[in-house]
């Protein structure tokens, strides 16, 4: 462990986090100052920087092209799927911006409204999001690839006055049209914005105006042509910025609230003393805005920072080929690059040796970041070896909005060690727990939490539902926050993430709900019972796998194969093709306690071929026999 800058800085972080964060404090602009960096009277909730005053936008925009910016790339499109490339400057970027807010304001988006955002990897997302934030609107982006159902059970909890959406998205296998979604969405959805805004895409232009609505349905472009610029609004530093919604356990999706000013601060921090990224260089993130890891690095943290962020609207392999990153690194003179493990393992399998690393010029890339999911040793040695940069792996959830655990290259960056994302971050006090919510000692796995007060910019609550947020978070062990990830801390103090403790699936990255994938399964007619659980993928990290009982009047034999195509296409169509549930298997019983609950870790211990920890509570034993010969992996 180092005893540099890093202990240094981890300690004072924790022992007077209101000196620490209130230093950090500086580098954003506030119109007011805070009067308190944090407030702790109402614990278990936490506030930061009560009493500030500030726009997000303008510290993302306005001050850098007032202090010179301007002329600086602020953002580069990249998106091999449509064959464009487009840079806009600072100066651009607000314009565009300034006019887009103008133009909601023109609808009577104002200070606290919401506005879902549903759309693809464009500009004019980034656009949409940074209005909201000037306006003081709170933005709720949904990623492109969940369909209706899930879009409509997030329009529902955020109640939006506007939704901005595109006609498509591009999937290198298809033009997917985002607004019959939205219409099948909003019909099902017992709330209705006011206005809907659609950007027309070329690929697939989507009738607008043409239904009758109780909303208005509108043009992006016509919108904007006769649009005033508007200013920026002063907001709280704990108002909200945004809603974005994530997945528990259940159908019902967490709308993780972050606000303004602790956002801004930490964001800041973590480029420089985590990304080691400044003003004027440029980072790629390669995810989707439609997800943390969007907000946090495509849009907010680079833009804050002045930094320039590549928008890259394409897939890791086949748009047009596994060197697509290394392209787009090389051509926009990347520094550092950000992606998920699941990204590099499709590229590895495409370009084994890395010969497409060696076409292209990465002089200037110093680093690559990886997160969204464990990096196996495999994945982290082949980057290493290909790339010839450190391979920084980082741990962190929708619900933090920023590194828990990481190696910070630009504070001081300490050895890489292959299977853990190294330290805890400044702010975060993680420790190892066992059931009672005792420490457990070091490399011994437990329930990985934090003590509180978490930092600035991780979740001050749940979008209007605090009692969810404390019983989700705050309930099992006092005083702590609980991550849902289980890990153990070796004798150097770094961590290894070793999966969720509870039924979050996480593919491809991408993060999950059971509850939701077995709504859709449970909806089918014929299916008496499910359950669904992430088995072991070797590209996507985790697959969901469907275990259905069927009504007992139904024909197994005879209908079997077609109610299975059925139940993958139902998934399909409620959660959307990002789910990625390719199996569903007919089984006579699940296996439950005593008071009903399925055991689902038990069955995806037997799925992964592991030596199943089954419960005293279970109900019938005998159920896990007849499941084996389903759940084993041949061989
Ligand atoms: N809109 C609509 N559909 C989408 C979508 C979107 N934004 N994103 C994915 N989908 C669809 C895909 O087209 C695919 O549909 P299909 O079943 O008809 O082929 C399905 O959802 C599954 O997509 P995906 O998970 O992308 O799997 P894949 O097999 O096509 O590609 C990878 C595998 C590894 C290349 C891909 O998962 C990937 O790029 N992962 C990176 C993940 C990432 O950036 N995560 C962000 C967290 S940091
Ligand atoms: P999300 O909220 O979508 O960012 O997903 C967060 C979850 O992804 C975490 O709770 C972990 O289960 C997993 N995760 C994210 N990053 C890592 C990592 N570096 N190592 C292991 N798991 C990770």
């Amino acid at each position: 462990m180092s005893t540099g800058a890093y202990a240094a800085s981890y300690e004072r972080s924790l022992s007077d986090p209101t000196a620490f964060w209130g230093e950090a404090a500086r580098a954003v602009e506030w119109s007011t100052p805070p009067t308190t960096v944090l407030d702790d009277s109402n614990p278990p909730f936490y506030r930061w920087f009560r009493g500030g005053r500030l726009n997000t936008c303008f510290n993302a925009l306005d001050r850098h092209v007032r202090d010179g910016r301007g002329e600086q790339t602020a953002l580069v499109y990249d998106s091999p799927v449509t064959g464009t490339k487009a840079s806009f400057t600072y100066a651009e970027l607000l314009g565009k911006v300034a006019t887009f807010a103008g133009a909601l304001a023109s609808l009577g988006v104002e200070k606290g409204d919401r506005v879902v955002i549903y759309m693809p990897m464009v500009p004019e997302a980034v656009v949409a999001m940074l209005a909201c934030a000037r306006l003081g609107a709170v933005h709720s982006v949904v990623f492109g690839g969940f369909a209706p159902a899930e879009l409509a059970a997030r329009i529902e909890d955020a109640r939006p006055v506007a939704v901005v959406a595109a006609s498509c998205g591009i999937e290198p296998s298809r033009v997917v049209e985002y607004k019959p979604m939205l219409d099948a969405a909003l019909d099902r959805s017992s709330h209705k914005p006011e206005s809907v805004i659609v950007l027309q895409r070329s690929q697939a232009r989507a009738a607008v105006g043409e239904r009758d609505t109780e909303w208005e349905e509108l043009d992006w472009d016509e919108l904007v042509a006769d649009a005033e610029p508007a200013g920026c609004v002063d907001v709280e530093a704990t108002d909200p910025l945004y809603v974005l919604y994530t997945s528990g356990t259940t159908g019902r999706p967490k709308g993780i609230v972050r606000d303004n000013g602790g956002h801004a601060v930490a964001l800041r921090w973590s480029m420089e003393n985590i990304y080691d990224i400044g003003p004027g260089d440029a980072f790629f993130t390669a995810s989707d805005v439609g997800w943390v890891v969007g907000h946090s690095y495509i849009v907010y943290a680079p833009l804050l920072t002045g930094a320039t962020t590549v928008l890259y609207e394409g897939k890791p392999v086949g748009t047009p080929d596994a060197g697509a990153f290394w392209r787009v690194c090389a051509e926009h003179g990347v520094k550092a690059m950000f992606t998920a493990p699941t990204a590099y393992r499709a590229v590895r399998r495409e370009d084994p040796e890395g010969a497409l690393v060696r076409e292209y010029d990465l002089s200037r890339l110093e680093s690559v970041f990886l997160a969204g999911e464990r990096l196996d040793p495999d994945t982290y040695a082949w980057a290493t070896r290909v790339l010839g940069v450190p391979v920084v792996d980082h741990w962190w959830q929708t619900e933090t909005g920023w590194p828990i655990v990481a190696n910070l290259r630009g504070l001081d960056p300490m050895p890489l060690k292959a299977g853990s994302p190294s330290v805890p971050v400044p702010g975060f006090d993680v420790r190892v727990l066992d059931e009672t919510g005792q420490e457990v000692p070091r490399g011994t796995e437990g329930a990985i939490a934090i003590r509180l007060p978490l930092p600035p910019g991780t979740l001050p609550t749940l979008w209007g539902d605090d009692e969810r947020y404390v019983a989700g978070y705050l309930s099992v062990y006092e005083g702590y926050y609980l991550t849902g990830d289980g890990g153990l801390m070796d004798d150097d103090g770094y961590l290894s993430v070793m999966g969720r403790t509870d039924d979050v699936l996480n593919v491809a990255g991408h993060r999950l709900s059971t509850g939701s994938i077995e709504a859709a399964l449970a909806g089918h007619p014929a299916v008496a019972e499910c359950a669904v659980i992430g088995v072991a993928d070797e590209l996507k990290g985790q697959v969901p796998r469907g275990l259905v009982v069927l009504k007992a009047d139904v024909d197994a034999a005879a209908d079997g194969e077609r109610i299975r195509a059925e139940l993958v296409q139902r998934v399909r169509d409620e959660v959307g093709a990002v789910a990625s549930l390719r199996q569903v298997d007919i089984v006579a019983g699940l296996p439950k306690t005593r008071s009903g609950k399925i055991l689902r870790k038990t069955m995806r211990e037997m799925a992964d071929g592991r030596t199943p920890v089954v419960p005293g509570t279970i109900e019938d034993a005998s159920v896990l026999d007849t499941l084996a010969p389903v759940l084993r992996p041949p061989g």
